[in-house]
C-alpha cells in the first residue's frame, strides 16, 4: 500500500484529494487543526478497509509541524506522494490590511509546505519511482489584483518555492508539480453568494492531481491552471 502526506484533509480540496487518494487505494497520513474534524473523517473511512491516519496539526506553528514530520519519519512508512494544501485565504490590501497578515499568510501557506517538505525529502528520495509532490498555489500565484495583498503575495512565493523544488529534485526523479486553481468550492466560499455550481468543484482538483500522478514517471507537469469555465471570478 502507497503512502500520501496530506495536510489540510478535513475541508474544500484537501478533503477531496484525500478521499480519491483513499478511494484508490493510499494510506493517508494527513492533518488538520480540528479534532473533532479528524476523529468524524477517520472514523467514517477507517470503517471500509481504508487507512487514513489522522494527527491534530497546525502547520503554521513550527513545533507542532516538527511533531507531525517526526511522527511519519518514525512510522517508518515511506511517503510517494506529499500533498501541501492547508492554507488560508484572508483578502486585503496591502496599504491596509491588519498587521500580522503578511506573517499569518506566509507561515500558514508558505513556511509550512517549506519545512514539510525538508523532512520528508530524505524518505520521499528513497520512495522509488513516480515520486510526486503538490503544492496548492493559486491563479493568485500567477496573476496580481487588487485585493490579493498578503494572500497572493505568499501564492507567488509558493510557486516560487515550486520551481526551485522542482529543479533541484530533477537529478532524483521526484516531480514536483505547482496546482494552481482559481475559484473552487470550499467553505472559503459559503456565505460569498457565489452558486457552487458556476465554480471549480474540489473533486475536479483531486482529479487533476490524479491525472497528473498517473502519467508515465518520465512526464512531469510543471504548473496546472485550471479556472471556472466562465473565467475568473
Ligand atoms: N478554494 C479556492 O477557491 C482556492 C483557489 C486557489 C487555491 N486554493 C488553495 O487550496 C488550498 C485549500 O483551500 P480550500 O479552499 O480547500 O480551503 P478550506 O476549505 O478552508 O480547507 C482548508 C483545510 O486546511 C485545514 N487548515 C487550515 N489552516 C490550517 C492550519 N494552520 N494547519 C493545519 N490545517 C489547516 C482546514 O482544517 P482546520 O480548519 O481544522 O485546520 C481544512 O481541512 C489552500 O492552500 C488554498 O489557498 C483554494
Amino acid at each position: 500500500m502507497k503512502t500520501a502526506v496530506v495536510t489540510g484533509i478535513t475541508q474544500g480540496i484537501g478533503l477531496a484529494i484525500t478521499e480519491k487518494l483513499l478511494r484508490e487505494g493510499f494510506y493517508v497520513i494527513g492533518c488538520a487543526r480540528s479534532k473533532t474534524d479528524l476523529t468524524a473523517l477517520s472514523r467514517y473511512w477507517n470503517r471500509s478497509g481504508t487507512v487514513l491516519e489522522p494527527h491534530v496539526v497546525d502547520v503554521s506553528d513550527r513545533d507542532q509541524l516538527t511533531t507531525f514530520s517526526n511522527a511519519i519519519l518514525a512510522s517508518g512508512r515511506t511517503p510517494h506522494l506529499l500533498v501541501n494544501n492547508a492554507g488560508v485565504f484572508q483578502p486585503g490590501a496591502i496599504a491596509d490590511e491588519p498587521d500580522g497578515q503578511l506573517e499569518t499568510m506566509l507561515t500558514t501557506n508558505l513556511y509550512s509546505a517549506y519545512y514539510l517538505t525538508r523532512a520528508l525529502l530524505p524518505v520521499l528520495k528513497t520512495s522509488g519511482t513516480g515520486a510526486h509532490i503538490f503544492n496548492l498555489c493559486s491563479v493568485a500565484s500567477l496573476q496580481a489584483y487588487p485585493g490579493g495583498g498578503s494572500y497572493s503575495i505568499s501564492k507567488y512565493a509558493l510557486l516560487g518555492f515550486s520551481d526551485n523544488l522542482r529543479e533541484e529534485l530533477k537529478p532524483t526523479g521526484i516531480r514536483v508539480t505547482a496546482l494552481c486553481p482559481g475559484a473552487t468550492w470550499s467553505r472559503s466560499w459559503s456565505g460569498s453568494g457565489v452558486d457552487s455550481n458556476t465554480i471549480i468543484q474540489a473533486s475536479d482538483i483531486a482529479d487533476i492531481l490524479w491525472s497528473a500522478y498517473t502519467l508515465s514517471p518520465a512526464a512531469c507537469p510543471e504548473r496546472i491552471v485550471i479556472r471556472p469555465q466562465s473565467g475568473d471570478l
